[in-house]
């Protein structure tokens, strides 16, 4: 028994011409499952591709087989005819004795004797296989087996052509992306405020953020949701954008059709622009996000007495972390003491050594003024500790007249410290009396008398999260303490 060269000659016509129709991957398999099928006298065929991990055989064409057999589902790719793995051709005579076989009940069931399986290469590499069945024991001739190789050729051909469609597919996709994300307007950078706002919440909100020194942009992006052919037929337009937190804000009420609208429109923005971060936020919301993001629970009574906002909370951590990072890199390799004046510099400090890459140990001083101006300084409380021979970072809220700290340094100097060095978060520059050396500063202030953020006034605003200017009128005819 065999097959004639002309029959594999027009079996090779009509799975080429196959190959290059319109049809489906499957569609494509099946056919030449069949007609290899055919041409070689076979009962059955069946082609497989190996997934990119080569673990597993995926059948995608079949002929002549039943569902039992191809109810496998995936076969295991080393257990599996591993030779064809090898890019090896694999004969196997009688199925239901060859240990070769997966499942050889199967193939007894099935009445399957003799089985031809040949590799599919791409590059070189094993892609996929081709096998073949037959019922009646059979030897394959050097034909046979050149025939199936052919057609092996055939599938990779195939095979490599879907891969690049798939590739072509997502890469269309990702241009899509990017077209769709070249259309949304670009950030302005400049701050310009707007000469007037579409709703008066909005006013209200920018006048809460401006309290607050967060920075805003009123408007400033469109982002297009939708479209017919090319030109653009939705836009969303989020009502602010906050950079310092890089987040869209959208004003809404709770009125039902609105709420419902704007949350359609966010949805879909969130799905086109993931990496977008937009919020829907009622007056509300809004206060609850303030709270998240440290600048509340903040009551009236709170802020009573607070002219302005200097230093929002999240700025004073930017620049904390940089700060750090300086100081971090100026001791790598060393062992650090803090030293704070209590109880000013209780946040500053809490915070500045939480973002330190460094071994830190603390020690606190405490100070009281006296004579009549106020100006005499005294230890109350000295350090637990011995910094003799240690590197010591002075760490101060504010200096003012540079009194307080010329007298802390020359006191901690006497202990002989193997450095000693100020880092200051706050620098009132224009009242200095005596020129104190400040390593590290996180902001020269103006000659203001500011609270928050551990600073006090007759102890009390410590506990606000940002740095705040008090009213004048509080202070009139006072003196720093
Ligand atoms: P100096 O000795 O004049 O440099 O300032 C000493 C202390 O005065 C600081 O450590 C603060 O406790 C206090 N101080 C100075 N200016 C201010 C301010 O604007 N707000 C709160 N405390 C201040």
């Amino acid at each position: 028994m065999g097959s004639s060269r002309g029959s594999y000659y027009s079996a090779l016509k009509r799975i080429t011409k196959v190959a290059n129709s319109a049809f489906s991957l499957r569609k494509i398999c099946n056919s030449i499952a069949k007609s290899t099928a055919k041409a070689m006298q076979a009962n059955g065929c069946r082609i497989l591709s190996l997934n990119p991990q080569k673990e597993y055989l995926l059948t995608v064409g079949t002929y002549g087989l039943s569902d039992l057999y191809l109810k496998k589902g995936h076969l295991d790719a080393r257990k599996s005819l591993p030779d064809i793995l090898e890019g090896k051709v694999v004969f196997i005579a009688d199925a239901a004795k060859d240990e070769r076989v997966q499942h050889p009940q199967i193939a007894l069931a099935q009445g399957i004797s003799s089985i031809l399986g040949v590799p599919v290469l791409g590059k070189g590499e094993t892609i996929g296989e081709i096998r073949i069945y037959t019922r009646e024991p059979r030897q394959f001739s050097e034909a046979d087996t050149s025939f199936l190789l052919s057609v092996a050729d055939m599938c990779a051909v195939i095979f490599e052509r879907a891969e690049l469609h798939q590739l072509l597919e997502q890469d269309y996709k990702a241009s899509e992306r990017r077209r769709k994300s070249s259309q949304v307007s670009p950030l302005p950078t400049t701050t310009l405020r707007p000469t007037s706002f579409a709703h008066p919440s909005e006013e209200d909100f920018a006048k809460v953020l401006d309290f607050y020194c967060i920075e805003w942009l009123y408007e400033p992006r469109s982002f297009p949701l939708r479209w017919k052919g090319d030109k653009i037929a939705e836009m969303f337009t989020p009502d602010f954008y906050l950079p310092e937190l890089d987040l869209y804000v959208e004003l809404t009420t709770l009125k039902q059709n609105l709420l419902t609208e704007k949350n359609r429109k966010l949805r879909q923005l969130r799905e086109l622009y993931p990496e977008v971060n937009v919020m829907l936020l009622t007056k509300n919301d809004f206060l609850k996000l303030l709270a998240k993001y440290g600048y509340g629970p903040l009551g009236e009574a709170k802020v009573e007495g607070i002219d302005r906002v200097l230093y929002s909370h999240a700025k004073i951590q930017q620049r904390i972390r940089t700060l750090a990072r300086h100081i971090s890199r100026d001791y790598a390799g060393q062992r650090l003491v803090l030293i704070g004046i209590l109880k000013g510099v209780v946040c500053f400090m809490a915070d500045l050594m939480q973002h330190l890459s460094l071994p830190v140990t603390l020690d606190f001083m405490a100070i009281s003024y006296y004579g009549s101006d106020g100006q005499v300084v005294k230890i109350t409380r000295d350090l637990d500790s011995s910094i003799t021979g240690q590197h010591v970072l002075m760490v101060e809220d504010i200096v003012d007249t540079g009194m307080t700290l010329n007298y802390i340094l020359s006191h901690l100097s006497a202990h002989n410290p193997a450095s000693l060095r100020v880092c200051t978060l706050l620098d009132k520059r224009a009242r200095r009396l005596i020129n104190v050396p400040l390593d590290y500063v996180g902001f020269e202030v103006p000659d203001e008398f500011v609270v928050g953020y551990g600073l006090d006034y007759k102890g009390e605003y410590r506990n606000l999260p940002f740095i705040g200017i008090l009213h004048p009128e509080l202070i009139k005819g006072e003196g720093p303490r």
